[in-house]
Order: structure tokens, then C-alpha cells, then sequence
């Protein structure tokens, strides 16, 4: 940040009371930090829009005279790995943020208390294959917990980089997760934004995950106001996340192109794909299992991520089949 924009902001306030120094904390603190910046409420995308505004632009390739336009209508795509030797799973989310409320680095404990109930009440109301039950992490016992660790469908305490931003606050406090009794839909109350929410398959069939969340979200949205901007489509605590707010990808597993590296990133690069990962964001690659998802989701559509995935992952198993 110059001195010409931190002079600007440094005693700009949005009106829940954040700040410049709580949005670049974690960056401050975590100096290996790749964004750095975090927003604690839909309005600091316009207080700090001379910070946001540039780290958003370069990391979606995004100008503000391009037009985000959404489009989660229903895909149908051919298989992409029919005899599941490449592809582990598949797992698709979105992040919602609720209008009136502060994003999870700025939210008082009572603020999260009711969020966390309106949350609930509208999970209540899914319906068919979506319908589920919520684990509280306040109250949950001993072997369930074991049970949502072991079956993956759990989430931790925010890493050093949330922590700085302020998104542990309260921990384990009005967190929780949802998941359906099939467990191919799984809902995350209270992490890094107030929703995550994911449709997720031990299959490669990222049509079949994909309509499963185009299918929930219009259902949530009916007893849910979400945050969204003109602009910038879906708002989320980290920049990295607005727009469609989407990441989708794949467990691969990618012994030769492990031996490769070279090939995997060139293609990786092309379809504007990422890395990251065996175990989530920030964390090594064991047994040669990558996870390979889309890394821009501003200016590009649900849709348009999907199928963009889809050719990328089909180009990446072509590759690791002619070595
Ligand atoms: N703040 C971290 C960094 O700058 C994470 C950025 C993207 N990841 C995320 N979970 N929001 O490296």
C-alpha cells in the first residue's frame, strides 16, 4: 500500500466501526500472506476501495467496467474420468455473507448467536435428498465429532491468517455444520464467512455436484437476504472470494505429473486454474493427490467456472495418460 493511500484511509471507518488496520492485520502479522486483507463487512469494499480495489482487479484479472453477470443455471457434462482412476472427489462451494450483519472478523458474539438461528431455521427447510441436521460445535458430543472429523465433513479453528483478522473470535461459539443425510451437501455456519455452502461427491460427476448446489441455493436464498454488489457480485470476507464466491475442484491424483511439475503448472496456468493442497489451502501434496480447482471467480459465471474446470481437468488426465 503507498503512503498516498494508507494517508487516505487511515481514519476512515465504515459504520460498524472497522478499520483500516483491522483490514490489513493479518497481513501485517502473516508477512507470507498472498492477499493479506480482509473485509469485516459489506461496506469496506466502498470505504477501502483504494485498497480492495487493485488486489481485486489483479487477482480476478477483473476491470470495473466489466460487468459480473451470474448464471447457475443446470449444466450437463459429459464424464470426465468414467472409471474413477484419476479423480477422488469432487467438491463445489459458495460463501454467502447475510445483509445487516458484519462479516465474521467483526462480528459481536451476540450478532453471531442470531445469525447462527436464522441460519438454522432456513436449513430446517430444505427439502428431498437436501434435508439434514446441524452439529453445533458448542454442543455436539464426543463421538459425533469424531464421526464429522473422520468422515471429513468438519471445519477447524481458522489458521493464523484468519485468526489475525479476527475471524476465531469466540471460537467454537455459534460455529457449526450442517450436513444432509446422503452428506452430499454439507453447509458450514460461522467459519470465514457466515455460509459456506458445499455440494460435494466422492465421484468425478461435477455435473451431478454442481446441480445439487444450483438446486439448494434458490431454496436458502428464499429465507436468506444475501450480501451481493452491482459490481462485484457476492461479497465475502477475503477479496479472493467475491463475485460468484465459487470454488470448485477436484482430488486428483497425479502420480506422473507429480514427476512433471513443469507440464501440471503450465496447464494449470492456461485454464487459470490452482493448486493447493492435499489437506485444504496451505498444505503439502501427499500420495501425489493434488486439489485442483478455479482460481478466478469474479467476471466469469457459475456456469462459465464449471466448464472451464471441466476442459481444464480434461486436458490434465490427457497429460497424465500420453506420459
Ligand atoms: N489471507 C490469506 C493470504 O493472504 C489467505 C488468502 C486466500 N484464502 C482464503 N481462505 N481467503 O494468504
Amino acid at each position: 500500500m503507498s503512503l498516498k493511500i494508507f494517508n487516505a484511509l487511515e481514519h476512515q471507518k465504515t459504520d460498524s466501526g472497522f478499520t483500516l488496520a483491522q483490514a490489513i492485520n493479518s497481513g501485517i502479522k502473516n508477512s507470507d500472506s498472498s492477499i493479506g486483507v480482509y473485509a469485516g463487512d459489506a461496506q469496506s469494499y466502498k470505504t477501502f476501495s483504494l485498497l480492495f480495489d487493485p488486489i481485486i482487479c489483479e487477482y480476478h484479472e477483473f476491470s470495473k467496467n466489466k460487468k459480473h453477470k451470474p448464471d447457475i443455471s443446470r449444466l450437463i457434462l459429459p464424464s470426465l474420468d468414467p472409471e474413477e482412476k484419476y479423480i477422488r472427489s469432487t467438491r463445489i462451494r459458495v460463501a454467502r455473507n447475510l445483509k445487516g450483519f458484519s462479516f465474521p472478523c467483526h462480528i459481536s458474539l451476540s450478532q453471531r448467536r442470531k445469525l447462527e438461528k436464522k441460519i438454522v431455521s432456513a436449513l430446517d427447510r430444505l427439502k428431498d435428498d437436501l434435508r439434514g441436521k446441524y452439529y453445533s460445535f458448542e454442543s455436539i458430543d464426543e463421538k459425533e465429532l469424531k464421526r464429522l472429523k473422520k468422515e471429513n465433513l468438519w471445519f477447524q479453528k481458522g489458521d493464523r491468517f484468519q485468526d489475525a483478522a479476527g475471524i476465531n473470535s469466540d471460537f467454537p461459539k455459534c460455529r457449526g455444520i450442517f450436513h444432509s443425510f446422503d452428506k452430499r451437501f454439507m453447509v458450514w455456519v460461522n467459519e470465514e464467512d457466515h455460509l459456506r455452502i458445499i455440494s460435494l461427491e466422492r465421484t468425478s460427476d461435477i455435473s451431478s455436484v454442481y446441480n445439487r448446489l444450483s438446486r439448494a441455493l434458490p431454496t436458502l436464498n428464499q429465507n436468506l437476504d444475501f450480501s451481493r454488489d452491482k459490481t462485484y457480485g457476492y461479497l465475502t470476507s477475503c477479496p479472493t472470494n467475491i463475485g460468484t464466491s465459487m470454488r470448485a475442484g477436484v482430488h486428483i491424483r497425479l502420480e506422473k505429473l507429480e514427476r512433471n511439475k513443469d507440464l501440471l503448472h503450465d496447464l494449470v496456468r492456461t485454464y487459470n486454474l490452482q493448486i493447493r493442497g492435499t489437506g485444504g489451502e496451505k498444505t503439502k501434496i501427499r500420495h501425489a493427490v493434488f486439489d485442483i480447482s478455479n482460481r478466478q471467480r469474479l467476471g466469469i459465471s457459475e456456469s462459465r467456472i464449471i466448464q472451464n474446470l471441466h476442459n481444464g481437468l480434461l486436458a490434465i488426465i490427457k497429460a497424465e495418460q500420453n506420459l
